[in-house]
């Protein structure tokens, strides 16, 4: 029996693009109303041939994941764009600070592409460099930032990574942020700092914590939220000395909606139904969950699960909707009461990818997204140690 219990809302076809041609994205993008608009992606893919490669974010459509090469979570796909190192021109359908770690990845002579440059991530806009800098400041002021080693989220810019890279500090993802606090964690030798190592985690405080307490056995109480909007955080230099996670006050603000009173109530009422949910949830909604990991991780465990499972699954909407048509054998609800799509993934559609392949058939290219050498330079150091974690 397939049950398929999620809102069904349209996917924002039809809207009107008018507006946004003129501040984003210049050129003639088709109306999303245009009834050829999959023969023209599909003739320019050809085109283009292996002279361009797409990534698709799971996140992203169906009507763009279908042109995807090769789809993937943001671990994989950053993977994936340093593996083709033959591509000229790598389309990335996903978000800003994915298309930037992919241009820091890939070699000077390719071009990295993002059909809509509109598709950011609130997210990594919770944390700007001033404000990081700053943060820095505070915590050397209070005499621990020898003991600190900076952590970001692949959810961040460029320059955030690059912070990172030059303070002797990584990037992790979903797939592997339990790896890197480890790593991290070891990178101090406490006789030499006075003090056991800490880790600054940026900009998710929810992965953050969710990894730390539950996936290293640290406390609650281990950690401390810094808010970059009050003067030293909003924190004291005896709970800086204190702390052992230094946790920035992030968040995503799709995974951020779901809560544990939802996660209870479906516990209630469907019979037997496993709770699935992604680590940018907040930490009362993964205590409530039965599986955490992320997206990648959510979509093998689907795929492997005996027919019949129920799920109620916390992640973005276009993935959860594309697992229940794909698995009819199992049922499978959404961890919310409304809508959630990625409002900055969900930019990236068939009219600004056809528009972006196009262009590319005519010679033009559109929307580049090119790093400054130096902060490729550190964020690349960054990345790099993230991707030579074992495992
Ligand atoms: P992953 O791709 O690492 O699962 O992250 C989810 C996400 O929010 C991407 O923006
Ligand atoms: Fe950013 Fe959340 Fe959207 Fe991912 S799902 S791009 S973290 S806002």
């Amino acid at each position: 029996m397939t049950t398929v219990d999620l809102p069904l809302l349209p996917l924002g076809r039809g809207r009107d693009l008018g507006s946004e041609r003129g501040v984003d994205c210049p050129g003639d993008l088709p109306p999303a109303s245009d009834p050829d608009l999959v023969a023209r992606a599909r003739a320019a893919r050809e085109a283009l041939g292996d002279r361009a490669f797409i990534l698709g974010h799971h996140y992203q459509r169906d009507e763009v994941i279908a042109f995807a090469d090769v789809t993937g979570d943001s671990f994989k796909l950053a993977r994936e764009a340093a593996a083709r190192p033959d591509a000229e021109y790598v389309v990335f359908c996903g978000v800003h600070f994915m298309a930037e770690s992919a241009d820091i990845l890939t070699g000077d002579d390719q071009q990295v592409i993002l059909p809509d440059l509109a598709a950011g991530c609130s997210m990594a806009d919770m944390a700007r460099l001033g404000q990081v800098e700053d943060a820095w400041d505070a915590l050397e002021a209070a005499g621990v930032a020898d003991a600190v080693v900076p952590v970001t989220y692949m959810n961040s810019s460029a320059d955030i990574k690059a912070f990172c890279g030059r303070h002797d500090g990584a990037v992790c993802t979903s797939s592997n942020a339990k790896r890197a606090l480890e790593w991290a964690f070891a990178q101090k030798d406490e006789a030499v700092t006075g003090m056991p190592t800490k880790v600054l985690f940026l900009p998710d405080q929810h992965l953050g914590r969710n990894t730390a307490v539950l996936e290293l056995g640290f406390s609650l109480d281990d950690c401390v939220v810094f808010d970059p909007h009050r003067p030293g955080g909003g924190l004291t230099p005896e709970q800086l000395r204190d702390a052992r996670v230094i946790l920035w006050k992030g968040h995503c603000s799709v995974h951020g909606r779901f809560t544990a009173e939802v996660c209870r109530e479906l516990r209630r009422t469907i019979p037997d139904v496993k709770l699935l949910v992604h680590p940018e949830c907040r930490h009362d909604v993964v205590l409530e969950a039965d599986l955490v990991g992320s997206t990648e991780f959510i979509i093998d465990t689907v795929r492997k699960a005996p027919a019949g499972t129920s799920w109620a699954i916390g992640t973005e909407l276009n993935l959860v909707r594309r697992l229940a048509n794909e698995h009819p054998e199992q049922r499978i609800t959404f961890l919310d009461k409304t809508v959630c799509y990625c409002s900055t993934m969900n930019r990236i559609d068939l009219p600004h990818l056809v528009w972006a392949l196009e262009s590319l058939v005519a010679g033009q290219v559109v929307n580049r997204i090119s790093v400054d050498r130096d902060t490729e330079h550190w964020a690349k150091v960054a990345l790099e140690r993230m991707l030579s974690l074992p495992g």
